[in-house]
């Protein structure tokens, strides 16, 4: 996962040198070479990192160009838009390698990326004309799983901090945790009793109706307090519950998702809770619900063509910023849901977006490493802030200021100006950082990632406060 992300910064650079006018030569098939080999080539061994190097950015986990998955075996045989990409026995015929070896377009991977090195295409090949045999020994690698996730993966995918500053909560797997901010201590852990082992498909019926010590059966993506601080919201796959937040009991449970539900927002007047998502490369999902009746009060449809990452409610709550995986950042109109403007600029899925105090003004950030300001009501991009060196998962303003934050998978959050100025880095960190929340006063920041850590800095000097670790989930059950 990681490995992935870290692609994403060399598929930046050629299309940076393209930007400065630099003349690409024709493109020329890849070189056809002979292996001189008779042992079989493992997929496991050799072909699996050459896909995982060179095509994972955009064919795996939830991106999956053409939709072609290559982040695992089973991905590669069903192919993608065309069907079958490969042909086994015959790599000749194989759309992948037609692709690869750049003798028919879409060239892969595309013009400004890495291409296949004569060697690769030659093992990949010859792979393909040995029966493209599946790998002896499965292995299982870290994604999305909808049944539960395994044991051993807890990233930090949301972090919230209560408006009162009293209480952070933080999502890890499936569960989510609430720890005291002043002590640092986990007081609570948010328990959905429907949850049994009856409703997760238990193998000949073992533990049937043993609670299940979660908030969701699947990985919690996004979290959000109310404004008032009464309500928290989760988002998981194709759910969406909002919490008592001081009884840790379920208020509401909104269904009808297509796929995750990974960006949340109460609006300033705490009303509504806009939610997006959707499945990948499938249409994305905006959808807008009455907090205190649980109602659905408007979808837009056909928004984003692919899932969407960031929403954000205008400071007056008559406009809702969204931006997803299409690149693109849009406006809509509420409570019509009528489209007003799109931004374009980013080069690869943009992942958060916010609006400035005065609603002139919005920030978009991006898995292209890059923070962007628009002018709303110009429709222009005034600037490219640059600064973190890898994909910016969330974007928060900082109250009514002008300031915002934002945390990458460079490990650090940093908060910026307008302007571009970088004003003060939190760091500590040792791994891709996914979820952030800063107090409307900017003194409190929480972050956490994937190292499944939370960490509490004093956001006026950037001074470490807590660092929340994962409760013991036998000790905590209340
Ligand atoms: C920078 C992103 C990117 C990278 C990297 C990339 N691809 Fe693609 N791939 C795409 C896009 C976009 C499409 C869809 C093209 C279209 O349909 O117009 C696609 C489509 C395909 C298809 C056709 C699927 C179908 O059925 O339509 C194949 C096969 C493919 N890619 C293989 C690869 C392989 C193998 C690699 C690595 C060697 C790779 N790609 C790397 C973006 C990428």
């Amino acid at each position: 996962m990681r490995l992935l992300f870290s692609l994403v910064l060399l598929a930046g650079l050629p299309a940076l040198a393209n930007a400065q006018g630099k003349k690409t030569k024709p493109v020329q098939p890849i070189a056809v070479i002979e292996l001189k080999r008779t042992t079989p080539v493992l997929y496991d061994k050799e072909i699996e990192p050459i896909l995982v190097h060179k095509c994972a950015v955009c064919h795996s986990d939830n991106i999956k160009e053409g939709k072609l998955d290559l982040g695992s075996y089973e991905g590669l045989m069903k192919g993608g838009k065309h069907g079958a990409a490969i042909v086994p026995g015959k790599s000749a015929d194989s759309l992948l390698v037609k692709l690869v070896g750049r003798t028919e377009k879409k060239f892969m991977p595309p013009k400004g990326e890495e291409p296949l090195t004569p060697e690769e295409l030659a093992l990949l090949k010859l792979w393909i004309d040995q029966g493209a045999k599946a790998p002896a020994t499965k292995r299982e690698r870290p994604k999305v799983i909808v049944v539960g996730p395994p044991a051993d993966v807890h990233p930090v995918l949301g972090v919230a901090l209560r408006p009162d500053k009293k209480y952070v909560a933080a999502s890890r797997g499936n569960q989510i945790h609430i720890y005291e901010v002043a002590s640092g201590k986990h007081v609570r852990m948010l328990l959905d009793p429907q949850l049994t082992v009856s409703s997760t498909s238990p193998k000949n019926g073992e533990g049937k109706g043993k609670a299940i010590q979660a908030a969701h059966l699947s990985l919690v993506e996004s979290l959000a307090y109310s404004p008032d601080g009464k309500t928290l919201a989760s988002g998981a796959f194709q759910e969406v519950v909002l919490w008592d937040a001081d009884k840790g009991t379920i208020r509401q449970r909104l269904t009808g998702f297509a796929d995750r539900v990974v960006a949340l927002d109460f609006s300033h007047d705490g009303k509504l809770l806009a939610t997006g998502g959707g499945a990948p490369t499938a249409d994305g999902e905006i959808k807008i619900f009455d907090v205190a009746s649980g109602k659905l009060v408007v979808e837009i449809k056909n928004g984003h063509s692919d899932t969407v990452f960031g929403i954000s409610f205008s400071p007056d709550d008559k406009k809702l910023a969204t931006c997803a995986a299409d690149k693109f950042v849009k406006v809509f109109e509420l409570p019509s849901g009528k489209f007003l403007k799109a931004f374009e600029g980013h080069t690869h899925h943009v992942l958060d977006v916010g609006w400035s105090a005065d609603g002139k003004l919005l920030a978009s950030a991006g898995a292209d490493n890059v923070i962007k300001i628009w002018d709303f009501d110009k429709g222009e991009q005034l600037r490219t802030i640059n600064g973190h060196n890898k994909q910016i998962t969330r974007l928060v303003f900082i109250g009514k200021s002008d300031q915002f934050a934002t945390c990458s998978g460079d490990q650090t959050v940093r908060f910026w100006n307008l302007n571009g100025a970088n004003i003060r880095n939190f760091g500590g960190n040792a791994d891709f950082l996914y979820a952030l929340a800063v107090s409307s006063d900017g003194t409190l920041v929480a972050a956490g990632g994937q190292e499944g850590i939370v960490r509490v800095y004093n956001g006026s000097n950037g001074q470490l406060l807590k660092s929340l670790e994962p409760p013991d989930a036998q000790a905590v059950r209340k």
